[in-house]
């Protein structure tokens, strides 16, 4: 059978962020549908990585008395830990400070200047630092940036701007959208993407004049090219440089919804005006908040993804995020719905069943005969809902399963079994064996290390807890 390409990212995140329980969950869902996707057999290269240009961090390097390079360099590892830490299995890692990457975007620039997609423009607006980019008067919220809480400056520059407009017109972006040439997902963002691209798109900035820490416009010293564009690249370049995975097209950019619009509009375009194909698919999930709260390091309630894999294992969080709410939806998370889950679903759910399973087989000492059952059709379901990104539905169906083996384990009462039909005793914990094999092929792609334990207790039939209490 021919295998699927299949090429997933995440968002490349600023490496001066700390990872945090919002970055995590989108690496996390990519993650389940890279091992989905390996486990189908399919073409599978998976990328992540970190964003380290721009005036955000060359400020932030100076105030540490360090070079931007040296600077962005200590900070990698910590997000290279945290990918670890969460079992994610990122082909690459990718860093916008390689130098084959600086080629590339240059490369880039270059023919869309000679495809007529680029224009020098006088510019005059209002910019914020912290968003790295100019605002508009209607962006503003008493006279302020409403993320930064700072008043933008006033800023005056000739700048490179590419021409979205005319590249949108001559490539057909919005049919293309509309078509799903480009699937654009969920549907309803589909929808606020293409009544914006109608209601005009205005040309983009993608060069600046005061910002050294960036790669080189081609041709024009004074300039550096805007974070924005050199990050976006990034998903191209890989291809390029890492020589390996199905090459581009992307089948899938993950993010959340901030950043869709720079996702479905400015980067088609930039590849349709070099000639390249655009993505297949661009996914934009919600938003997490703690507790109700927008998460801000200000307001104190970062949840540190380390930490709590630390306390309730990696499997946990990975579980826990993805089973809050669906995947698309704006949704709430705390230290306090982790635990439980902890404690209902995964101790007490699968953990238990598993146990009890097991240690009925060697007390009543059933012989156990390891050929594959056919999956129960709740678990066929859960996979094929993994095609439509529904990881929580996926969860779902898994655990209703999960209950059902339990309710038939209380039907049917192995214990009495054992005093007078010990037939039908082996037929049900033989039957239990091979759900529970299958419950494990089927949550590998969301608890890796979980099956992977399942299946070892399952060959040697020694029951071990698999979420063992937690100290408070
Ligand atoms: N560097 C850019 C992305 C460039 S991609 C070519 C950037 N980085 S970021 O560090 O701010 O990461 C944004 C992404 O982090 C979001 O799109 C999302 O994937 C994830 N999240 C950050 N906060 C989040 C929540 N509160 N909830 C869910 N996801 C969140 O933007």
């Amino acid at each position: 059978m021919p295998k699927n390409k299949f090429y997933i990212t995440t968002p490349i995140y600023y490496v001066n962020d700390v990872p945090h329980i919002g970055h995590a969950y989108t690496t996390i869902a990519a993650d389940v549908l890279a091992r989905y996707h390996r486990s189908l057999g399919d073409d599978v290269f998976f990328l992540t990585g970190t964003d380290e240009h721009g005036a955000k961090i060359a400020e932030a390097a100076s105030k540490a008395k360090k070079s931007p390079k040296e600077f962005v360099d200590g900070l990698v590892p910590k997000f290279q830990s945290t990918w670890e830490k969460l079992n994610i299995s990122n082909d690459e890692f990718f860093r916008t400070t390689n130098p084959e990457h600086e080629k590339i975007v240059q490369e880039i620039i270059t023919k869309l200047a000679k495809n007529g997609y680029i224009e020098k423009r006088q510019y005059e607006g209002l910019y914020c630092v912290g968003c790295e980019k100019y605002l508009t008067e209607g962006d503003l919220e008493g006279g302020k940036c409403p993320d930064h809480k700072k008043e933008p400056v006033k800023q005056s520059e000739e700048n490179y701007f590419l021409l979205l407009g005319k590249i949108a017109e001559d490539k057909k972006l919005y049919e293309k959208i509309k078509s799903d040439e480009i699937l654009v997902r969920p549907i309803s963002r589909k929808n606020e993407v293409l009544s914006k691209i109608k209601s005009g798109l205005e040309d983009v900035s993608i060069s600046r004049e005061n910002v050294e820490w960036g790669i080189k416009y081609p041709g024009d010293d004074s300039q550096t090219i805007y974070v924005w564009v050199d990050a976006l690249i990034n998903y191209f370049s890989a291809t390029k440089i890492y020589k390996k995975g199905p090459g581009w097209p992307a089948t899938i950019h993950l993010m959340a919804k901030d950043i869709l619009w720079f996702h479905a509009v400015i980067w088609p375009a930039v590849l349709l005006g070099i000639g390249e194909e655009p993505p297949k698919q661009v996914f934009a999930h919600g938003f997490f908040t703690i507790n109700g709260q927008k998460m801000s390091k200000s307001v104190g309630n970062v949840i540190d993804p380390v930490t709590m894999a630390d306390k309730y294992g990696a499997d946990a969080v990975r579980y826990a995020l993805l089973r809050e709410f669906p995947f698309g939806e704006d949704g709430d998370i705390s230290e306090e719905k982790i635990a439980n889950r902890y404690n209902y679903e995964l101790a007490n759910g699968l953990g238990n069943i598993l146990q009890r399973t097991l240690s009925m087989i060697s007390r009543y000492e059933v012989k156990i005969d390891k050929t594959p059952k056919q999956k129960a059709q709740m678990l066929e379901y859960a996979e094929k809902a993994l095609d439509e990104l529904h990881f929580e539905q996926a969860l779902s169906l898994i655990w209703d399963r999960i209950r059902v083996l339990n309710e038939v384990i209380e039907q049917q009462k192995p214990w009495e079994l054992a005093k007078f039909d010990v037939n039908k005793l082996s037929e049900l914990l033989n039957d239990l064996h091979k759900e529970l094999a299958n419950i494990s092929d089927v949550i590998y792609p969301f608890m890796p290390s979980t099956a992977e334990k399942m299946k070892g207790q399952l060959k040697t039939l020694k029951p071990e807890p698999l979420f063992p209490r937690i100290e408070k």
